[in-house]
């Protein structure tokens, strides 16, 4: 399942690192993240490394929307509550300031990468009460919030609350066209960084600063992200023949549609479920809710995305640990990881360079919990169910499982997954995730085996395709 930005694009791949070199700086991870963070780093006069696991662009990057915006649904009228009213000014601002570097590189750099300004608006289809909230909040945190009562969408809303100024992008036109000004080692996964020195399975990086920006963190500890975050997964959708709208739209409500623009087609996307609790279907509903509004459009992809979710909302960037004074993260970006991994990109370099950045403490990981979300309860309660799986019979027999499905099978004494494929092969793996031991559980949409703790990812063999898990299953092939 391609997303748009995969379709017939190429991105030039690089050499892996062999033996040891040294930089100011290690990136970690060619993502949006990690290409952004690299490109100011470098500008900023460092010798910066970047170390890539498996391709440029390949992660969460390739299958985002590719929307930049300061507006991350209803979150400021939550930041002022949860947090207080300076919080959400610095968030603000932050985020806004990532939408105008962006803008600025873009220029700069002359990049061919569809970049356009546009209208953001969160809408309620129904109710709009909390509009009036958000609009408040955004406004009182400097935003130049309007609410409006009608929409380009193809269906009435009760309202909408909208940011001008915002924009979208080709991401991986963008990345393409920075990671060409980077030195960057792709398939070198970091196997462990220890005293300032990155290893891989063939070399090495000593570097005075490194910068952890895989998606999600894979050192355990110190950090613990494994318990302050889970991922999530959605849907989208690309229409060709829908009516064209030039704004960017996603509902207040859970579960409701987002639509944004791109070179005549339109980009729909919707839902978001735990990683590992795939309720299926998630395409067929997709497609079902895009019919209703667009009866005469054609699809010409879909695909899913997964995302880290912190607990109280705001992305954790800054140092890896609370002693950890040259090791940094960028994560947690939830659904917005464009604006969110720009931001990392100017408090990262900010902190390398010894400039004070106004936002530094929002974000930080060793920021103080705040009262009012359950997000540690819920997270802890899915990672004891992942592991009472243990003890939970399998449930299938496996000539039972007819082509295309999965079930959870008793083969030679042991508990495992078992997906049959259209020509009637059968696919074992183990169940246990390979990053603390949760049981794996399948998603249908994504023919995958996808982990409820901290939403680590494996394909049909087993194969790693997302961490926190660092390697494959048993029965997989060899890790990348
Ligand atoms: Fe942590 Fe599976 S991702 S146990």
């Amino acid at each position: 399942m391609q997303s748009i930005w995969e379709k017939g694009f190429d991105m030039p791949g690089r050499d892996a690192l062999r033996g040891d070199i040294e930089a100011d700086v290690l990136v970690v991870g060619a993502g949006i993240a990690g290409v952004n963070c690299a490109y100011r780093m470098q500008r900023a006069g460092l010798k910066v490394v970047v170390l890539e696991a498996e391709r440029v662009g390949t992660g969460a990057t390739s299958r985002t929307t590719g929307k930049i915006t300061a507006q991350h649904g209803l979150i400021y009228d939550l930041l002022t509550r949860s947090f207080d009213a300076r919080t959400a000014e610095l968030y603000a601002r932050a985020n806004q300031n990532a939408v105008e570097e962006y803008a600025e590189i873009v220029a700069r750099e002359k990049i061919d990468c569809d970049f356009a300004r546009a209208d953001n608006f969160v809408f309620a289809r129904e109710g709009g009460e909390l509009l009036e909230a958000e609009f408040e909040a955004m406004r009182a945190a400097g935003l130049d919030a309007k609410l409006v009562e009608k929409t380009e969408l193809p269906f009435p809303v009760a309202g909408a609350v909208g940011l001008s100024g915002q924009a979208h992008f080709h991401p991986l036109k963008y990345l393409r066209a920075l990671a060409e000004k980077l030195e960057i080692y792709e398939h070198s996964r970091v196997r462990t960084i220890e005293d300032g020195v990155a290893r891989t399975d063939a070399g090495s990086v000593r570097a005075r600063d490194i910068v952890v920006a895989t998606h999600f963190p894979f050192i355990n500890a110190p950090g613990y992200y494994f318990l302050r975050m889970h991922q999530e997964r959605s849907a989208v959708m690309t229409l060709e023949g829908a009516s064209e709208i030039r704004g960017m739209y996603i509902d207040e409500a859970d579960g409701g549609l987002s639509f944004r623009p791109q070179r005549g087609a339109l980009l729909v996307g919707s839902g978001s479920w735990r990683t590992g609790k795939n309720p299926g279907n998630q395409f067929s509903e997709l497609r079902r809710k895009a019919k209703e509004c667009y009866p005469d459009a054609r699809e010409i992809c879909a695909w899913t995305s997964q995302d880290c979710m912190p607990q109280d909302h705001i992305p954790y960037i800054g140092k890896y640990g609370g002693s950890t004074e040259h090791l940094f993260v960028a994560t947690g970006f939830g659904k917005w990881g464009m604006s969110s991994s720009m931001v990392a990109a100017m408090l990262l370099t900010d902190r390398i360079m010894g400039v004070s950045n106004e936002a530094a403490d929002v974000f930080s990981p060793q920021r103080s919990p705040v009262h009012g979300f359950d997000g540690l309860a819920d997270d802890v309660k899915e990672t004891v169910k992942g592991f009472a799986k243990y003890i939970m019979p399998p449930k299938d027999m496996l000539e039972d499982i007819r082509p295309g499905e999965a079930g959870t099978v008793e083969y030679e004494g042991q508990k495992l997954g078992a997906y049959r494929d259209e020509r009637g092969g059968i696919h074992l793996v183990s169940l246990s995730c390979p990053h603390l031991g949760c049981i794996l559980g399948w998603n249908p949409d994504d023919l995958s085996w996808d982990c409820p703790c901290h939403g680590s990812r494996f394909d049909i063999d087993g194969t790693l395709l997302d961490g926190p898990a660092q390697r494959n299953l048993p029965d997989g092939e060899d890790e990348t």
